[in-house]
């Protein structure tokens, strides 16, 4: 079955499609063209890479995906390459494989010779759910992840589900992360259903991941429509889609984006965290917490990290975008399926409410 998403933002409108077997009859569509194509692929995507090898006219580079490559060495690889095998204003850029090709190719496509067309192929649950929707690119610097970047909406974004099946259970759970954060902030029900039907989405039973990938789509496409930009600062605003990530990101960046915690893993701790906070002012109750917690430990995703007693993890959490001057800004929960802005949040008070 195919379900298509219709993404409407300022200045580009475009579809989402997820269907099985969908990535190859894209690409000889797009070849008909004619223009020229450039494919950056995860090589650990190896069935599309197998059959796109045997194609002689497409330029394919090949990349490790990894939070390493979302760096500015890797950025200037990539661009030198692409001048070199003169890629030109006409020219397509397609990205295939998880959100750090995703993320860094499409930083390389919206800065290119001012930017060129551009293409997403997610091939990772997380990217599927989330960094493949709404326009968001960024490379990591020491100060904070995704610190240089801009907001670049790809042309056409193409999912196919069976792509998962050669994806490792710990990278899966870390998608899963991000579609239970699109739930707890949105849509109680959805949230219900994951807590019955975890099982069959993470094995992959074919009506179940997409009825979750779509779902979760669907609902980040919402917060962009109303907030391309993350400007407001209200219980619309994009920025909802951040719960958990002021912590996650923190401790991402501790560990030098290497693989001790993937991303999806931090921002689960980031999550009990926030939830905690929110139970500890009384917006949730302590069985509503325990029930997201016991999920995570359920699932196998972890709730806890010890250094969030550390002063090094609040100095980092205070370079994070959404945050200003000293004090911190996170998302929390008002209600289970809903999130707003807790603002100027101090650490003294911060730490308090987590012991
Ligand atoms: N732009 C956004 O809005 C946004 C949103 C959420 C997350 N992100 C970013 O996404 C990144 C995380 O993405 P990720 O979790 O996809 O990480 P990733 O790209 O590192 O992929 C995870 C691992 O899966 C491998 N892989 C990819 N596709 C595969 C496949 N089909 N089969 C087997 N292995 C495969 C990769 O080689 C890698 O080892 C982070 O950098 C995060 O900041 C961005
Ligand atoms: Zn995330």
């Amino acid at each position: 079955m195919k379900n298509i998403i219709q993404i409407k933002t300022q200045n580009k409108n475009y579809s989402i499609v997820v269907e099985e077997n969908s990535i190859i009859p894209f690409i000889k569509i797009e070849k008909k063209s004619k223009k020229k194509i450039f494919i950056i692929i995860d090589k650990k995507v190896k069935y599309i890479l197998k059959k796109l090898e045997i194609n002689k006219n497409i330029n394919i580079i090949k990349i490790n995906g990894s939070e390493k490559i979302k760096s500015i060495n890797y950025y200037w690889k990539i661009i030198s390459l692409l001048l070199k095998l003169k890629i030109d204003r006409s020219s397509t850029l397609i990205a295939i494989g998880g959100g750090t090709v995703g993320d860094l190719s499409s930083f390389v496509a919206s800065t290119i010779l001012r930017g060129i067309r551009f293409v997403l192929v997610p091939t990772t649950l997380l990217s599927q759910v989330d960094s493949s929707i709404g326009g968001k690119n960024g490379i990591n610097t020491p100060n904070g992840k995704n610190l240089i970047g801009t907001f670049f909406q790809p042309d056409k974004v193409i999912i196919d589900p069976k792509v998962l099946y050669s994806l490792s259970k710990r990278e899966l759970k870390s998608g899963y992360a991000e579609i239970l954060k699109h739930s707890l902030i949105n849509d109680k029900a959805f949230y219900k259903w994951l807590i019955k039907c975890h099982r069959n989405i993470l094995d992959l039973d074919k009506k179940y991941i997409t009825k979750a990938i779509v779902k979760s789509i669907r609902i980040k496409a919402k917060f962009v429509h109303l907030d391309e930009k993350e400007t407001l600062i209200n219980p619309s605003s994009r920025a909802m889609l951040n719960f958990g990530h002021t912590f996650g990101h923190a401790l991402e960046t501790m560990n030098n984006y290497n693989t001790t915690l993937t991303h999806g893993e931090a921002i689960s701790i980031g999550m009990a965290f926030a939830a905690k906070i929110s139970y500890k002012i009384k917006n949730i109750t302590e069985f509503e917490y325990n029930k997201i917690v016991g999920h995570l430990k359920i699932i196998g995703l972890p709730h806890h990290d010890k250094r969030i007693n550390s002063n090094k993890i609040y100095k980092l959490m205070q370079s994070d975008k959404k945050n200003t001057e000293e004090k911190i800004n996170l998302v929390l929960l008002k209600k289970i399926g809903q999130a707003y802005f807790e603002r100027g949040l101090d650490k003294e008070r911060i730490k308090k409410l987590l012991n």
